[in-house]
């Protein structure tokens, strides 16, 4: 034992690369369907490994200090606890709900480099004289990055989870806020460089907190997918603060792979939404507030089931686009075995996907896999969206903002821009929903008035079924 100790700082630097490769590999693994589950197997082997070493590490610096063995302790009860209520949020997580467990489990990590930075500055006992400056420096940029994190990632959970409204929050002046609070950040940290008092500390932690809040407070629900990879990315960069105040070369390099993959996802994401990537990252900076104009759209027709089951019977083709109300009512058994049906009678059937729909990327792609749709129906948007207009009947099954026709048709409105499938060009649209609310960027859709739309009220999966029943 005590001769694996001896090594521990060799064998850490060895096994910190071979997790740091697992790591990359992981990364490669994930970006393609088929090697995907090779990915998550390296992932968990690097992180196995990574704390393992750790572990090692940490042993072999407190052996025989009865100090550091209390601290040895509370690290192990802090691992089993953390371990468990992980593998049971893990467990118990419904499809659903994943965007706003990552959200919460990225404010942890701002938490962590917040506490690594205050316990940096308040028990720095090792760096040289020289090096001070550059220490103080780490613990601000440190303490910023978290504390943005972690405010910014509460915001998200609970606009995601809907405890707090979507609608974004339009402080007035808040571009300037924004500005101010990242110019202030570096006032605060030249002179905290100059002059460590604990106040500016304070201070910039506060500034901080703040500002992760308002950022994504200011941002409308519709944008709220990009700002979930963009705090990935910014948990990414606060890790990797912390890897330099701990000196810890695998956390520097795992945080910049978050965060360097983080930021190119958010862009992707911006560019298929039609979204300024400097915009979404500065809160929404330059987005003036939509006006709101509670309008006056006129009537809408309502259908039941078996005369929806009658028009499919009449129709050619048919395309089915779901959202995020499918994978609430768990609709895809029945939807899938409707497709089917309607494709032993000679119907044409394509499933049309955007990129967005439901709450995380490749909700429905996943949802419709699991019912066993054959993947060579199932289109893209892009795909599918010029064909449409030759379509009988679009079934919208529990989609709302990724069908609605304000982002292609109305400039004032706080989706404007975003690319929509445009089902209205149709013959005719079935919107099964339950009620007339709004969908999740909490704007009125102008499809249900439509003269070509009508309305099938009620559970998506409950109503789909009554329609095998009818066919
Ligand atoms: P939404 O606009 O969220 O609309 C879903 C609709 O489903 C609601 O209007 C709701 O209407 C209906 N619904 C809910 N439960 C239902 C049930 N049991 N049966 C039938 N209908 C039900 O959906 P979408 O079109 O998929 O758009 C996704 C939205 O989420 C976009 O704004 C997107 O930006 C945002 N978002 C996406 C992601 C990712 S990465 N995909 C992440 C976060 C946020 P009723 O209440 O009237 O039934």
């Amino acid at each position: 034992m005590e001769m694996l100790f001896d090594f521990a700082p060799e064998i850490s630097t060895a096994s910190y690369i071979v997790a740091s490769l697992l790591f990359i590999m992981s990364l490669a693994g994930l970006s393609r369907h088929e090697t995907s589950k090779g990915g998550i197997v390296y992932g968990i082997s690097g992180m196995v490994l990574a704390l393992a070493t750790t572990g090692l590490l940490t042993v072999s610096n407190g052996w025989g200090d009865p100090a550091a063995q209390v601290g040895l302790i509370f690290l192990l009860v802090g691992l089993v606890i953390g371990a468990s209520i992980g593998l049971w949020r893990a467990k118990v997580v419904e499809m659903t709900g994943m965007p706003e467990l990552i959200a919460l489990l990225h404010s942890f990590v701002g938490l962590a480099a917040v506490f690594i930075g205050w316990n940096g500055a308040l028990y720095d006992v090792e760096t040289p004289e020289a090096l001070k400056g550059v220490h103080h420096a780490e613990v601000f940029i440190g303490v910023f990055i978290g504390a943005v994190t972690f405010t910014g990632s509460i915001v998200a959970y609970l606009k995601l989870s809907a405890k707090i409204s979507s609608k974004p929050l339009m402080l007035p002046g808040k571009n300037f806020l924004n500005v101010g609070a990242l110019v202030g950040f570096v006032a605060f940290t030249v002179w905290y460089v100059i002059t460590p008092e604990l106040w500016i500390l304070i201070a910039v932690t506060a500034l901080a907190l703040a500002l992760g809040w308002h950022l994504v407070a200011s941002i409308g629900g519709g944008d709220m997918p990009v700002v979930v990879s963009m705090l990935n990315s910014y948990s990414g960069w606060a890790a990797a603060a912390a890897g330099f105040l701990l000196s810890n070369d695998l956390l520097i390099v795992t945080g910049a792979l978050v965060g360097s993959s983080g930021a190119y996802l958010s862009y992707i994401m911006c560019k298929a939404m039609n979204r300024s990537f400097i915009s979404v990252i500065a809160g929404g900076f330059g987005i003036e507030a939509p006006s709101a104009k509670d309008e006056e759209l006129g009537e809408y027709r309502e259908l039941d089931a078996a005369s929806v089951a009658e028009l499919l019977k009449n129709a050619s083709s048919v395309v089915i686009t779901p959202g995020y109300g499918m994978a609430v009512a768990q609709a895809q058994y029945p939807v899938a075995e409707l497709a089917a049906k309607l494709r032993e009678r000679g119907i044409s059937v394509r499933f049309g996907i955007h990129p967005v729909a439901g709450r995380l990327p490749g909700h429905m792609n996943v949802l419709l896999a699991e019912a066993k749709v054959p993947y060579d129906i199932v289109d893209e948007m892009d795909e599918i969206n010029d064909e449409l207009a030759n379509t009988s009947v679009v079934l919208v099954i529990g989609a709302n903002d990724t069908v609605n026709p304000a982002a292609a048709e109305d400039p004032s409105s706080p989706i404007a821009g975003m690319p929509v499938l445009r089902v209205w060009e149709a013959e005719n649209v079935v919107v099964f929903k339950r009620s007339m609310a709004s969908g999740y960027a909490g704007v009125q859709n102008p499809l249900f008035f439509r003269e070509n739309a009508a309305m099938l009220f009620g559970d998506a999966k409950e109503r789909v079924e009554d329609i095998l029943k009818a066919l």
